[in-house]
């Protein structure tokens, strides 16, 4: 018996290091497939694989939900495990993936970082080392219905006013936002408390969600669900359900990211094809209207065996001709700088690329922090409760901001940059 599993187990060491795996090297990538993102990478996989014969490369899908995503990579990170080579990162996750050594530090492959947004960088930089290169910006910002209202409002209280204007014209819902408890709904915190003015951390790194501008924001959303606005359902609507509610004409206004813009404007696929525009999310007297930086970077993973295939892989998919595509199917905004004074991308993005550029530059950074993750999980589950009619405002905000400070207390780290 014991001979027999003994050779089972030799059986299955050979089939593991012998065939193609070692005579054909294969990187593999992560990355998301939300809308196009899948088709476009497919795309330029196959145009690098044909120019780098003698590596495979393949696709490792991962969730769409973001801290989903996170959690996975946690898993395979932690274990070791050297495959994805190449990750594709949220913008809050690279200082926590570098300080824990899971990425590669980029300075021995001599990036050329000098084209990229100087907020995107910092946020790929820990230690005063470069981690992961942008590979396309997310911003926050809100669709509407062109053929129910004439103008986008100029301030927070004019969004609900249309919110019930353009809802009595038809559709079902007045608004829809990402409000599952996951990164999401940090995001569009963040924007509607700095839309009245307040931020999540203080300059000097103090939590500041428990300001009376963090709960007259938190205030704010609830107050659109308990006004019929926003449908309950939004509790556990991501990005993708939000979309799919604006598309089939269910909503007056949508948050989103830019994404969603070229599949919302496809004819036969969308019901408000040519009905809508978009407009910086407003704000209240006082505040400043604000967009979340979000976005996706390519990290290399530090117990890759192909770490140079990797980062040549990166390189590629970063060059300015592909984040041009990328701009073109997605509708992604491109993470460098020079690819807006290309005359190509107005006609690829269907909008002005120095309006785009405003919007890009001014949106407003989560803290750049290795326990990034941790102070967001305590801001959802608080956020999130509250919304659900569970907890007061204010007693849910206070609650976050403690169990926040002290996990910026354990982790000695001082005020994240
Ligand atoms: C988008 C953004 C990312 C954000 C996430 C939240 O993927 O790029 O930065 O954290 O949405 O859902």
């Amino acid at each position: 018996m014991r001979n027999r599993a003994l050779g089972v187990l030799l059986l299955l060491l050979l089939c593991a290091c012998g065939g193609q795996e070692d005579s054909v090297p294969t990187l593999t990538v992560s990355g998301s497939a939300v809308g196009a993102e899948g088709e476009v990478l497919a795309r330029q996989i196959r145009r690098f694989a044909a120019g780098n014969p003698g590596l495979r490369v393949t696709v490792q899908q991962t969730p769409d939900d973001a801290t989903q995503r996170h959690q996975l990579y946690v898993q395979w990170l932690n274990a070791h495990v050297g495959t994805p080579d190449v990750l594709q990162l949220d913008v809050v996750w690279t200082p926590e993936f570098a300080a824990a050594g899971w990425i590669l530090p980029l300075d021995r492959f001599s990036p050329d970082s000098g084209d990229f947004f100087p907020a995107s960088l910092a946020a790929n930089t820990w230690q005063g080392k470069l981690y992961a290169l942008p590979w396309f910006m997310d911003v926050g910002m809100l669709y509407w219905r062109t053929d129910l209202l004439s103008a986008a409002p100029s301030s927070l209280a004019e969004l609900t006013a249309l919110a019930r204007r353009g809802k009595a014209a038809g559709p079902r819902y007045g608004i829809v936002w990402q409000g599952a408890r996951y990164e999401g709904l940090v995001t569009v915190f963040l924007e509607i408390l700095g839309g009245f003015g307040g931020s999540i951390l203080t300059p000097e790194g103090r939590v500041a969600v428990d300001s009376p501008q963090g709960i007259a924001a938190l205030a704010y959303l609830k107050g659109q669900i308990a006004a019929g606005l926003a449908p309950p359902e939004v509790l556990t609507w991501h990005e993708e359900e939000t979309r799919f509610a604006f598309q089939n004409g269910n909503a007056v206004f949508l948050r989103n990211w830019p994404y969603a813009w070229a599949l919302l404007g496809k004819p036969g696929e969308s019901r408000v094809a040519g009905r809508f525009a978009i407009a910086p999310m407003p704000a209240a007297p006082g505040g400043k209207s604000t967009a979340a930086l979000g976005g996706a970077q390519l990290a290399v993973n530090a117990h890759s065996r192909h770490p140079e295939a990797a980062f040549r892989l990166i390189s590629y998919l970063t060059a300015p001709e592909r984040m041009l595509e990328r701009a073109r199917v997605v509708g992604q905004y491109p993470a460098r700088r020079s690819v807006y004074r290309d005359p190509r991308l107005a006609e690829a993005l269907g909008a002005d690329p120095a309006a785009v550029l405003a919007i890009v530059e001014r949106a407003r950074p989560r803290p750049v922090t290795p326990v990034w993750t941790e102070l967001s999980e305590i801001l959802q589950i608080h956020l999130h409760r509250s919304l659900a009619g569970q907890t007061e405002t204010a007693a849910a905000l206070h609650d976050a901001a403690r169990e926040m400070e002290a996990v910026l207390e354990r982790s000695g780290l001082g005020g994240p940059s």
